[in-house]
């Protein structure tokens, strides 16, 4: 199969779609691998490092989309890149078509195949293309949340870690998913006393169990997350209801009760955020203040550690790539649920129910697609 990876466009999109791993075991597998030249850069990856594994260096986006019989990438296509898209194209990438009209009627229009990363599962119920970006923004959540409790950035002038006679900072940690327990255990390592907050009795006791004495946990009701959320240096905002906007779990009112320069890292402004207060911001502008309290809510904080996002997407993509290369898409998704439960649109069918409800757009099964 002919497979090619474009540079990213979206402003401040430094991953890309392919390492140059992934492209030495695709050609190994006999494929032909495409990149365009400087696809890789924001990544680390230049062009020469592709061309040592017998990849091909295109000059152009127009040529990629042109030539591949598949597209790899990281962000959902932009209007250009859309409108590059064909029939009998299969598109492996992020797509989160639920709140995106446009793109949803560009992709049924192309009637390119497109399968997105947000939707793959796998046997735990699990995202197995969504959990990586999430251990990302987990682990660098305590990390700009130190950074942002400096004295420069307005913040309290706590280290974290405190040092021999003076107590570490408090750090609570709201939502104890993949995004909670990666940020509990950095902030815990940087040496701060952790408490992570869950609804979930069987999340808290597997919290329990393997991270024992490392970090507390707690219930979250309302009254205890109030308590702990006034004596904290920081507080993350780590909940996810799948599907749904994040719920409002600290409200503008009870910032007057927090500690003046307390930092809240808001990693669920993706869906909406956790606080009252929160708005989404940017790596170039990543902190505000309301009543004294900063805020960080990047809602793309991978985006700042491109290369190690780059690796830790690419090995969660990487069998499934090789899967659709190999089988070509209608027998890598009859043979795996998990893929197929990836596939969004086919030949200008909508084919995820959740979508075409979100959207009041008619779908059909992906079952139907691959019979097509
Ligand atoms: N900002 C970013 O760059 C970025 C990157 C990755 C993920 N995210 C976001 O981070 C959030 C968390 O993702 P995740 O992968 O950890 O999800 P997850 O499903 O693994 O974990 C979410 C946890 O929240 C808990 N929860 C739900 N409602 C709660 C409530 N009312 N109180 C306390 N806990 C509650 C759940 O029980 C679950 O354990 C999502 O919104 C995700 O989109 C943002």
């Amino acid at each position: 199969m002919k497979i090619g990876c474009p540079k990213e466009i979206k402003p401040q999109e430094f991953r890309v779609g392919m390492t140059p791993n992934a492209a030495r075991e695709a050609i190994a597998h006999g494929h032909q691998v495409m990149i365009e030249t400087g696809a890789g850069e924001g990544a680390g990856f230049p062009d020469a490092d592709y061309v040592a594994v017998g990849a091909e260096i295109v000059a152009t986006a127009e040529d990629v989309f042109a030539k591949a019989e598949m597209i790899v990438k990281v962000k959902e296509p932009q209007a250009a890149e859309r409108a590059r898209l064909r029939e009998g194209q299969v598109l492996f990438t992020y797509l989160h078509l639920a709140p995106d009209p446009d793109q949803t009627h560009d992709l049924l229009k192309s009637g390119v195949t497109a399968i997105a990363y947000e939707t793959v599962t796998d046997r735990s119920g699990g995202l197995p293309l969504l959990a990586p970006m999430s251990e990302v923004a987990g682990r660098l959540a305590p990390q700009v949340g130190a950074w942002t409790l400096q004295k420069a950035n307005g913040g309290r002038g706590v280290l974290l870690g405190g040092v021999p006679g003076v107590t570490p900072a408090k750090v609570v940690v709201i939502g104890g998913g993949v995004v909670g327990t990666h940020a509990a255990r950095v902030a815990a390592g940087m040496g701060a006393d952790v408490t992570v907050l869950d609804r979930s009795l069987p999340r808290l006791r597997y919290l329990d169990d393997v991270f024992g004495r490392e970090f507390k946990n707690g219930y979250a009701s309302a009254g205890a997350t109030a308590d702990l959320v006034a004596e904290a240096d920081m507080v993350i905002g780590a909940v996810l209801i799948p599907g749904a906007a994040a719920p409002k779990l600290v409200s503008k009112a009870q910032l007057s009760t927090m500690k003046p320069g307390a930092a809240i890292v808001d990693v669920a402004i993706d869906q909406g955020g956790c606080f009252e207060t929160s708005r989404a911001t940017t790596h170039q502008d990543p902190i505000y203040e309301v009543d004294g309290i900063l805020h960080y809510c990047v809602a793309n904080m991978p985006g700042a550690v491109a290369r190690t996002s780059t690796l830790a997407l690419g090995n969660a993509t990487l069998p499934f790539l090789l899967a659709l290369a190999d089988k070509g898409w209608k027998q890598a998704c009859a043979d795996d649920p998990h893929l197929k439960a990836g596939l969004n649109t086919h030949a200008g069918k909508l084919t995820y129910a959740a979508v075409g409800e979100a959207l009041g757009l008619p779908s059909i099964t992906a079952d139907a697609a691959i019979k097509m």
